[in-house]
C-alpha cells in the first residue's frame, strides 16, 4: 500500500521525535531473520514484489517509476547489497509517486499504481511487459475534476482484471485486461461510521484463487471479502485473536493464510472457512523504524518491504524475512 497521511505523520514523528541514537541502535542490531538489502537512489519505496520467473524483486519508486533488484542465481543470500536498477520511467507522470504493484504471472506483466500523493488530484494504473518493459496500457483512474482520491494498491484476478484501492475515498476502480476502466465498486462497508477512521481507508488488496478479493481498511482494521462470483458482494470477515488496525499491504501465503504488513511489521491471519472468518495466529516485529508497507512471498517465505531507506549518499533499503 501507500504512503498515506498516516505515514507522513509517522515519518514526521520518527524524524523529529525519535532520537537519532535510537535509530542508530535499531540499525546496528543484528537482524533476527534474513534480510535483502539493496542500494537505492531514493528514500522511500512503497512496494516490492518477488518476480520468481526472473529471480528479482520489482520495486516501485516513490519518485515515480519501477526498478528491479536481481538476486544472483549462484548466490541466493549475497552478503553485499543488491543493486536497484530503474527499468521504467514515465516522463508523462512526473510529480506522481508509484505505489502498489501486482505481478500478473500468466500474462507476463506487472501492474503499477501511480498517484498524486500530496494533492490527491490524479491516479492511474499502468501495465508493462516483464520481458521488454514495453508499456501495455496507461489508464487514468481519476483527475482534477473528480473527487479527491489516492490510488494505492492493486490486485489482479484470473481473467486479468485489475482492482485498485482508493485509500482516501474508500472505493475500488475495476480495470479490464486491456486497460479499460470498467466500473467503480462502492459499498457502505468500505466506510466506517467514525469519521477519523476514514482518514486512511481501503488499502492492501489481494485476489484469492477461489474468486474473491480480500481488502483491508487501514484505520479501522476491517478486513473485507468481495465475492466476484456473486456480483461483487461485500462482506466483513470476522477476525478473532487480535486487531488488524494499521494494516497496509496484503499477500496470500497460501489459500488459508494471509499476511498483513503494517504496524506491527506483520500479522499472519488464518481462515478455515473460505474467509468468512479468520484468526490472527502470529505477529512479527522487524525494523519498525523503517515502516513495513508491503509483503511478498519468495520460495515459500514471507518478505516485507520497508518504506524508509537509510544511509548516504546511497540509501540502503531492507526487504526483511518475516517469521511467525
Ligand atoms: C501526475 O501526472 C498527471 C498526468 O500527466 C499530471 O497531469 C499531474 O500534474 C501529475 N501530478 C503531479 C502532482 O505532478
Amino acid at each position: 500500500m501507500a504512503l498515506c497521511s498516516l505515514r507522513f505523520l509517522t515519518l514526521l514523528l520518527l524524524f523529529s521525535a525519535v532520537p537519532i541514537g535510537i535509530i542508530v541502535t535499531l540499525e546496528r542490531a543484528e537482524p533476527a531473520t534474513h534480510v535483502y538489502h539493496y542500494q537505492s537512489s531514493g528514500w522511500f519505496r512503497e512496494c516490492s514484489k518477488w518476480d520468481s520467473g526472473h529471480r528479482r524483486f520489482l520495486i516501485s519508486l516513490f519518485e515515480g517509476g519501477l526498478a528491479q533488484a536481481k538476486v544472483p542465481e549462484n548466490d541466493p543470500h549475497p552478503s553485499s547489497p543488491l543493486e536497484e536498477v530503474t527499468v521504467v520511467k514515465e516522463p508523462h507522470l512526473a510529480g506522481n509517486a508509484s505505489l502498489g504493484i501486482a505481478i500478473d504471472h500468466p500474462r507476463n506483466r506487472v501492474l503499477v499504481v501511480n498517484a498524486d500523493v500530496i494533492g490527491n488530484r490524479y491516479g492511474a494504473l499502468a501495465a508493462y511487459d516483464l520481458s521488454t518493459w514495453n508499456r501495455l496500457f496507461l489508464t487514468q483512474l481519476t483527475g482534477p475534476s473528480d473527487e479527491k482520491s489516492f490510488a494505492d494498491d492493486v490486485a489482479v484476478d484470473a481473467e486479468g482484471n485489475a482492482y485498485v484501492t482508493d485509500v482516501r475515498g474508500s472505493k475500488i476502480w475495476k480495470v479490464g485486461v486491456e486497460g479499460k476502466l470498467l466500473s467503480i465498486i462502492r459499498n457502505p462497508l468500505f466506510t466506517p461510521k467514525e469519521w477519523y477512521k476514514n482518514l486512511v481507508g481501503l488499502n492492501g488488496i489481494v485476489y484469492h484463487p477461489d474468486g474473491f478479493l480480500i481488502v483491508i481498511h487501514t484505520f479501522s482494521g476491517n478486513l473485507l471479502k468481495i465475492d466476484l462470483t456473486k456480483g461483487e458482494e461485500v462482506k466483513a470477515i470476522k477476525v478473532k485473536g487480535g486487531t488488524l488496525c494499521f494494516g497496509d499491504g496484503l499477500e496470500l501465503l497460501s489459500p488459508t493464510k494471509l499476511v498483513v504488513a503494517g504496524n506491527p511489521s506483520a500479522r499472519l491471519v488464518e481462515s478455515s472457512d473460505g474467509w468468512n472468518t479468520g484468526s490472527v495466529v502470529g505477529t512479527f516485529l522487524g525494523p519498525m523504524h523503517r515502516l513495513a508497507t508491503a509483503a511478498t512471498v519468495k520460495d515459500g517465505k514471507v518478505y516485507l518491504n520497508h518504506m524508509v531507506g537509510m544511509g548516504y549518499p546511497k540509501k540502503k533499503h531492507a526487504i526483511v524475512e518475516a517469521v511467525f
